[in-house]
């Protein structure tokens, strides 16, 4: 789930294809056998289980008769996120996950119409956004991506090719928004400490809409990126977790708390709802 800066609530509607994360009934998530675009497996994805993190299995081929249940599952998942009360949906084909696994090509060994040139490799995030928007208006609707992304084992042999194709296609939707999430970040980790943003300036020049970036960002190099208009709107992750009154920080100029990555995925409250507030910590006693 994310929050936007108008504090509207988006659910964040994502099929978790070969990457389980099961905290309980942890042989019934390990009988399952998760889905793909191909049959492949990787030593980089992990099911969180009650028992400590463990490698995920090896994924099975979607048959093409399963790909309209698929679509489905979207539509049914944005119906009721739409019954709950949610503002809007943002589909998650970043970081690994199904719709990822269809675009790009290292986890992508298909030959039917999803498989093959760009078009097929679209294809299928295109038919989830059009039933997706069945259900909310295109203006409450976003996409996010990872253009070169490695999270979860995923690779392309030419991601710019797949991604300026993706960015040019969701066009014609005219969603909410694009967001981008920089491939100087692998999940929740910086690879690269230093690069600089290369995806949402790449992008914004094919993408009409809104412009989300997302993916190892400060203070300086969200007003940074904003300044030079590559995007309209910055996300925090990691630093949106450590620090509950990040907006106002960010406003006043103080310093921020540092994130502990061992509670990042961790059962219970702790690292979800004790990081202090400046307030807190100007206010020992309260
Ligand atoms: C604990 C944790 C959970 C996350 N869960 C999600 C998620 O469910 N969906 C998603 O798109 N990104 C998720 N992310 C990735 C963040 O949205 C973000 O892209 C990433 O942390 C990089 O941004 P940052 O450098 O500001 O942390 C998660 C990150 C962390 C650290």
């Amino acid at each position: 789930m994310t929050k936007n800066v108008a504090e509207n609530v988006d659910e964040q509607p994502w099929t978790v294809a070969f990457d389980k994360r099961s905290t309980e009934a942890f042989e019934a998530a390990m009988a399952v056998v998760p889905v793909s675009a191909s049959a492949t497996e990787s030593t980089d994805i992990l099911v969180f289980t009650n028992k400590g993190p463990v490698p995920a299995p090896r994924s099975r081929a979607l048959e093409i008769h399963e790909i309209p249940g698929i679509v489905n599952l979207y539509h049914e998942a944005a119906l009721k996120a739409k019954i709950a009360g949610f503002d809007g949906v943002e589909v998650l084909a970043a970081g690994g996950y199904l719709l990822d696994q269809f675009l790009q090509n290292g986890t992508y060994l298909r030959t039917d119409a999803y498989g093959g040139s760009v078009e097929n490799r679209a294809r299928l995030l295109l038919e989830v956004v059009e039933a997706v928007t069945e259900i909310f208006s295109r203006d409450r609707v976003g996409v996010r991506l990872s253009p070169s992304g490695i999270f979860n084992g995923i690779s392309d042999s030419n991601p710019e090719v797949i991604f300026d194709y993706v960015a040019g296609a969701l066009n014609r939707f005219r969603l909410a928004y694009l967001h981008v999430i920089e491939p100087r970040v692998k999940g929740g980790e910086t690879l690269r400490e230093g690069h600089p943003p290369v995806a949402a300036a790449r992008l914004r020049k094919i993408f009409n809409g809104p412009m989300i970036v997302a993916g190892g960002f400060d203070r300086e190099g969200a007003m940074e990126v904003l300044d030079k208009g590559d995007a309209d709107l910055v996300a925090f992750g990691r630093q949106f977790i450590a620090n509950p009154d990040l907006v106002e920080r960010f406003r006043l100029g103080l310093p921020l708390n540092r994130y502990d990555r061992s509670t990042f995925y961790s059962p219970g409250p702790k690292g979800y709802i004790d990081y202090a507030t400046h307030t807190d910590l100007a206010n020992p006693s309260l």
